[in-house]
């Protein structure tokens, strides 16, 4: 069993760096760590960076995941190879570049790119953000899944993923006690479906809500409450299309003994119990 430990960052190919910074600094509001010619770095919390922007093609996205160390990183390649997943180790200069020791690249069974690091570096500088938007961290990520009850196998038999709750066949699951590290949307093609950030109160989800009408940001879902974890949450749109959400609130899993998952109907009022549509961000419901 390959046991995450939390999750470390989100890496986005994109062909314009400077519309990414301009977004996640004067939109998302996230600080930047560092500027390379060829990459752009950004904090939300206490991580040395949480979301990398770098130059490459959109369709490239890559999550990356904690393990404990050596022994388990080379115990997860060992894992995966048997079960004929390719696997690549990182080198020394592109773990450097990840801000950590060693990493493996895999692909789920969707396809989407997964890497597995070793030592993520934390920054003892407080994070000081480029806008006032209330954000506390890196959270969550949902992930394009082409058949999500056959993932779902991948990431709690060889991942330690939990099912927390299920929306129709979308399983919300979680490597630690909050409600949901990672959750599974049917699509065509693989991708990272949103990636959130924890604010710290709903007033910052509706200030946001007004900040981002202003600023003519697609908002793609909410302001909303979601009946499986109780976040208030807000979708919006970022550069490349990919999907971002603030929240507040997600909660956690408080005795993982005796949790069992919840089945929600696959209806407009699962994913928001204020009645806001997912449309936008659910094809279909
Ligand atoms: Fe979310």
């Amino acid at each position: 069993m390959i046991e995450l430990k939390d999750l470390s960052y989100v890496r986005l190919g994109t062909a314009d760096l400077a519309t990414a910074e301009t977004f996640a600094t004067g939109v998302l509001g996230l600080e930047v760590r560092e500027r390379r010619r060829d990459a752009l770095y950004l904090r939300s919390d206490q991580r040395a960076h949480s979301l990398c922007y770098f130059e490459g093609a959109p369709e490239e996205q890559i999550i990356g995941f904690e393990v404990e160390n050596t022994a388990a990183l080379d115990a997860a390649a060992a894992a995966l190879e048997a079960l004929r997943h390719k696997v690549r180790r990182g080198s020394a200069a592109e773990a450097q570049a990840r801000y950590v020791s060693e990493f493996i690249n895999f692909r789920d069974p969707t396809g989407n790119q997964i890497e597995l690091v070793t030592r993520p570096q934390l920054s003892a500088r407080r994070h000081f953000p480029s806008r006032d938007a209330g954000i506390t961290g890196f959270n969550h990520v949902g992930l394009n899944s082409t058949d999500p009850v056959r993932d779902e196998v991948f990431w709690t038999q060889v991942c330690n993923a939990r099912v927390s709750d299920r929306i129709g066949d979308i399983p919300l699951m979680r490597i630690n006690a909050i409600h949901h590290t990672l959750a599974l949307v049917q699509a065509a093609q693989p991708g990272i479906q949103h990636i959130n950030h924890q604010v710290a109160e709903v007033d910052d989800v509706m200030r946001s809500y007004y900040f981002l009408r202003e600023h003519n940001v697609p908002i793609v879902f909410g302001p909303g409450r979601h009946p499986t974890s109780g976040a208030r949450f807000l979708y919006f749109k970022g550069p490349d299309g990919v999907v971002f959400e603030y929240s507040c609130g997600v909660g956690e899993i408080a005795d993982e003994a005796t949790h069992r998952p919840r089945q929600f109907t696959r209806e407009p009022l699962s994913f928001c119990m204020w009645g806001a549509t997912p449309g936008g961000l659910i094809p279909g419901v």
